[in-house]
């Protein structure tokens, strides 16, 4: 009796710490800086410092951007115990970290489940464990883990089967070691989207996974991929998405239409928002795109539901993704190079009566829009409205 009372009142206890909710990590799309896109073999510890201060000085931390992460061609060899080792570039990768904290931020690093990363540097093959460890102990909040240097490996294999069987595996391995430190670490798949990653990407523990190649600074570029994101929407929410690649907003290859057109496709794909340009050197033009804080709310919507292709007409393509508060993000684009009107109608989106419409970009109310509606479209540009009933 005595022990039944005991059982009882020990569990009564523990219940609400075997109840208490871990908060998601990732609840929402991962936002902040990426050092590829813009410096890449030419990071350093300076170019990071950097990004971190503008990041304040420019309002972006505030608006969300909290990430400010290392991309490759910050790693040495490994020491006579196997411990990775920082080279010149980054002299002491626990005081940098120390530094993006003591500002707000959280710090990202990159590695490769191979021998070698994909600029030929040292990868964690082998030394998972270890590195996990060195990321937890330095104070990392985020790996990217880019499988290119495991395709040599996986090369060596006679089967797609078994080949697919040594990415997942290498993706797991890490994802316990991550989980091993205690520490919370965003963990960012980068295998270009093989093999349907979208399908397995949790079960390997990822955060988030891109699925594409690498995106360039070019709207070739961008938009092959941004509007190649048609049908993932069911594959990501709160804690796992797909990651159609970095921002290049800011870095001159596109003008300013074009831009826009980037960055309200990655809102309504619920995208992680990573800018890659040089934070310390923008165009109010630039820091205008970035920091428009109504389609940064709408990338970062609770709800987290991916938008998806609605309609298209030739060039002409209609995207809208559903929020929280019951009403559409809704993005007429035009994949033209020269301005033409969109035909518009409303029933399309899930309206029986006239609209109500607000543009993102210009945060202005348009008022009551009639179930057609026919704007015209700047060239490669886009008309991004909040529509309700
Ligand atoms: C791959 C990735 C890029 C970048 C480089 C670094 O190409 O897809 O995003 O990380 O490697 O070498």
């Amino acid at each position: 009796m005595i022990s039944k009372i005991r059982i009882a009142v020990v569990a009564l206890l523990l219940a609400p710490a075997a109840f208490a909710q871990k908060p998601i990590l990732a609840a929402t799309p991962p936002m902040g800086w990426n050092s590829w896109n813009k410096f890449a073999g030419k990071v350093d510890d300076a170019a990071v410092r950097g990004a971190a201060d503008a990041m304040v000085s420019t309002g972006m931390r505030d608006a969300g951007y909290v990430y400010v992460n290392i991309d490759d061609t910050w790693e040495a060899g490994r020491d006579a115990k196997g411990n990775i080792l920082t080279n010149s570039k980054f002299p002491d990768m626990k005081a940098l970290a120390d530094y993006v904290h003591s500002k707000g931020m959280k710090i990202g690093i990159y590695s490769s489940p191979g021998a070698q990363t994909c600029a030929h540097f040292e990868g964690s093959l082998g030394h998972e464990v270890q590195d996990a460890n060195t990321y937890a102990a330095w104070g990392i909040d985020y790996l990217k883990y880019d499988l290119c240097g495991l395709r040599v490996e996986m090369k060596k294999l006679p089967t797609h089967e078994a080949q697919h069987q040594m990415m997942i595996e290498a993706y797991k391995k890490m994802d316990a070691a991550l989980k091993a430190t205690g520490r919370p670490i965003v963990y960012s798949l980068c295998q270009y989207g093989d093999d349907a990653v979208w399908e397995w990407g949790t079960t390997v523990g990822g955060n988030l996974w891109r699925t594409t190649g690498d995106i360039s600074d070019k709207w070739a570029s961008m938009s092959d991929i941004g509007f190649r994101q048609a049908g993932l929407a069911k594959f990501a929410g709160p804690g796992h998405w797909n990651d159609p690649d970095m921002l290049e907003v800011g870095n001159g290859g596109m003008n300013a239409e074009e831009y826009r057109s980037h960055m309200a496709l990655w809102a309504i794909l619920a995208a992680p928002l990573l800018a890659g340009n040089d934070l310390s050197n923008m165009t109010p033009e630039t820091i205008s795109i970035l920091m428009n804080r109504e389609v940064i709310a709408v990338d970062q919507d609770k709800a987290g539901k991916q938008g998806d292709r609605v309609t298209t007409e030739g060039p002409i393509e209609i995207w809208s993704r559903d929020l929280a508060d019951g009403t559409k993000a809704v993005g007429i684009f035009n994949r033209a190079p020269s301005v033409l009107p969109a035909h518009v109608d409303f029933r399309k989106l899930g309206f029986a009566k006239a609209v109500k419409a607000h543009d993102l970009w210009l945060q202005k109310d348009l008022g009551n829009l009639d179930l057609t509606y026919t704007p015209t479209i700047p060239a490669h540009g886009v008309l991004f409205l909040k529509v309700s009933k």
